[in-house]
């Protein structure tokens, strides 16, 4: 295998239009380059992702954020090893913008083009700073998806725990939006929660004593809303964000807990490793508990540094660049799938009915 290896990466699958690219030499992974670009100003004014407007800015901007992606590097174009595209899951008018990009750029220079699962991307994320070795636990928290899974190794997946319902990502915009914080609220939520006191709401904890560390956050959002209805001044919202950020962060612990009990279970490796991953493995507080908690159960926490927890393309990069050393590539008319699971043999555990 040769020494270097350059990998460029790409990344469209909501709303961050975004194009890395990275160079593993001697062992040694390294961001040559990491350009996003967020679209929070288009979507502003409509409170949320507008999938068609997404897919236009994507359009509009692809081609000028790889331009700058590929100037920072110092690396000629046609000197990449491969090009790594998300392919899913996400909003198919936005992935195909990315996927068809990144195909284009793999057969002009006639390079292995590689298909990536965005989740993968999160999964792998700290392997861009820390040396890791499978197996580790992760708690993937993003704006989509929130589960446990084991991390057997590339591809390799087996789901612990699920969300049977909202996203943690999910309820934190939704509280913010409820509390009146501009999209997107979420990364706000934690300064309110600064201000407020904790303690001035009893919220609820959804399934905290059943289904294993399965997670559910739809009653915490409706318990929200029906405070945010009588509530009214600033000092209340502060209290109402301290009293969210700390029942989510009981949930975490109390699961996190549960989760670990089952990773240990199937753990052959002497070391205990917890990935937190994803855009709300950002916030300060939840890194800071679930940090303190992992050290107590005598396993090692590694977190994503704050600008790779989010949306990025460095981390799809990092998916191909692991692919790329086992030629793992994928032909171009690979499709854009909406819905991709890291384990897809885990049973689908979402809706009214769920049995937990
Ligand atoms: O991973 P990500 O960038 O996109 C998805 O793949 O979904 O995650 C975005 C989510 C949003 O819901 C956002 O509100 C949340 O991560 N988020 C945060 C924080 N920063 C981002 N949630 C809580 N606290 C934060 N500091
Ligand atoms: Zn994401």
């Amino acid at each position: 295998m040769k020494r270097k290896i350059t990998i460029l990466g790409i990344e469209s699958s909501c709303d961050e239009t975004a194009v890395s690219i990275i160079e593993e030499n001697n062992n040694k992974t390294k961001i040559l380059s990491n350009i996003v670009s967020s679209q929070v100003d288009v979507h502003k004014e409509f409170g949320g992702v507008v999938p068609e407007l997404a897919a236009r800015s994507h359009i509009e901007k692809i081609d000028l954020i790889a331009k700058k992606a590929i100037a920072d590097s110092n690396v000629k174009i046609e000197d990449i090893d491969a090009v790594a595209a998300t392919a899913g899951p996400g909003l198919i008018v936005c992935l195909s913008v990315g996927l068809n990009f990144g195909k284009t750029i793999a057969c002009s220079l006639n390079k292995p083009f590689i298909a990536v699962n965005h989740l993968e991307g999160h999964a792998l994320s700290p392997k861009l700073n820390s040396k890791i070795n499978y197996p580790y636990l992760l708690l993937l928290i993003s704006g989509g998806h929130t589960q446990f899974l084991n991390v057997k190794g590339l591809g390799n997946y087996k789901r612990l725990g699920t969300t049977i319902d909202d996203a943690l990502g999910e309820a934190f915009d939704k509280t913010a939006k409820l509390i009146g914080i501009e999209f997107p609220g979420g990364p706000k939520i934690e300064e309110y929660a600064k201000l407020g006191d904790k303690n001035k709401f009893n919220l609820p904890k959804p399934i905290i004593n059943k289904g294993g560390c399965n997670l559910s956050f739809a009653g915490l959002k409706t318990a929200v809303l029906k405070i945010s209805k009588k509530i009214k001044t600033k000092k209340e919202k502060y209290d109402l964000a301290a009293s969210f950020q700390k029942t989510v962060e009981e949930i975490l612990l109390k699961k996190t807990k549960i989760a670990f009990n089952e990773f240990k279970k199937n753990n052959l490796s002497k070391k205990n490793i917890f990935v937190i991953a994803g855009g709300v493995a950002s916030n300060k507080q939840i890194r800071k508990k679930l940090e303190k908690f992992s050290l107590e159960e005598k396993f090692e926490p590694i977190f994503p540094p704050l600008n790779l927890c989010s949306d990025n393309a460095a981390m799809i990069a990092m998916v191909g660049l692991e692919k790329f050393k086992k030629k793992n590539f994928n032909k171009l008319d690979y499709p854009a799938k909406p819905r991709w699971a890291l384990d897809e043999k885990a049973i689908f555990l979402k809706g009214a009915g769920v049995k937990l």
